[in-house]
């Protein structure tokens, strides 16, 4: 039995997903693939914890849930951030599951840049430093012979990197285009079938966990346009960054506009287009009963190939336990080729 020490730095509703999911499901990858998942150290933005002798997931998640930190988690809480926990500890798997920023990319970024240099595979959720420096990552990540895996960048639980690359590896992909954010889905169909108003809307996709920690990031369209570019570059082998997408969020969508379109038979959804000419996220009205008629935290992709003409993918794309779903799934992958 192969044992893997995985750091899980970030501990948010994604990260807390990721150790809900691997107790329920560490047993049954012991016995399917011959591996023991041992978390050797978990970080919150303000605290850690850490044992070289595992740390128990339920445990970690009961600490969080009753005290806001992990610094409480009985003997082995502390107070090291995430690059001193890389420092530090003996590990094998960095899971990446830090809120987004598209500014910098920190701290993804650094992070992630110091396992490659260390010789550690990651795995991310982060779609920041994806989105400004996605080349550079992979190109490092090559170099130090490591794997990088950001499924749950994309869509959440809904299936897109992975598949294309590895199922629809026949085809040649001319362009992808969808509902890439489960959070402003939820908004527009909430607002859509129940008359919920925008501001209501959004304070309950934040307490359900589906928004990002900056929810301006889902409503001005920016996590959409990090998805296309991490689309672009990882499906479409296009040179892609953030500022290469024209961008327009859904935060001018009145109430008036979304009943004017649902009269004449329309809906109002937020979509993102990925092609080799161009990357662009924008609400647009798409047709009642169409492919893009999905409601709540769903998403979906219509990924155009050469060989097997258009193929649609749908998901869930946000939230705890189904983007840990993904991590896991890379997780497994990784493991698998190790
Ligand atoms: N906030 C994101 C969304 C989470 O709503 O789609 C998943 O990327």
């Amino acid at each position: 039995m192969k044992e893997y020490k995985i750091c899980i730095i970030g501990f948010g509703a994604v990260g807390k997903g990721v150790a809900k999911a691997i107790s329920l499901k560490k047993d049954n990858i012991k016995e399917k693939y011959n591996a023991n998942l041992k978390i050797v150290a978990a970080a919150d933005s303000s605290s850690s914890a850490i044992s070289s002798d595992g740390l128990d997931e339920e445990l970690l998640l009961k600490t969080k849930e009753e005290t806001g930190k992990l610094e409480s988690y009985p003997n082995f809480g502390g107070n090291l951030n995430g690059m001193e926990i890389l420092n530090e500890v003996d590990y094998d798997i960095l899971i990446d599951v830090t809120p987004t920023n598209i500014e910098t990319g920190e701290p993804a970024l650094s992070l992630t840049l110091k396992a490659f240099e260390d010789g550690k595979d990651v795995i991310t959720s982060n779609k920041g430093h994806l989105a400004i420096k996605f080349k550079e990552l992979i190109a490092t990540a090559r170099e130090n012979n490591v794997q990088f895996k950001y499924e749950s960048t994309v869509g959440g639980a809904m299936p897109i990197i992975n598949f294309v690359q590895e199922t629809l590896n026949s085809c040649e992909v001319e362009s992808i285009i969808g509902i890439l954010n489960g959070t402003t889905n939820y908004i527009l169909s909430r607002m859509t079938t129940e008359g919920s108003s925008y501001i209501n809307t959004l304070n309950e996709s934040q307490e359900l966990g589906i928004a990002e920690t900056d929810p301006t990031q889902d409503v001005e369209g920016i996590d959409a346009a990090c998805k296309t570019v991490i689309l672009a570059n990882s499906i479409l082998g296009v040179d892609a960054v953030y500022s290469d997408v024209d961008v327009t969020g859904i935060s001018q969508i009145t109430s008036e506009a979304i009943s004017l379109a649902k009269k004449d038979g329309y809906l109002i959804k937020l979509i993102g287009e990925v092609s080799k000419e161009e990357l662009k996220v924008s609400p647009r009205l798409v047709k009642q009963g169409s492919q893009y008629d999905l409601n709540g935290t769903l998403n979906m992709a219509t990924v155009k190939t050469d060989l097997a003409g258009d193929v649609t993918v749908v998901g869930k794309g946000a939230g705890s336990l189904e983007t840990a779903s993904a991590i896991l799934t890379d997780l497994i992958n990784v493991i698998k080729m190790k």
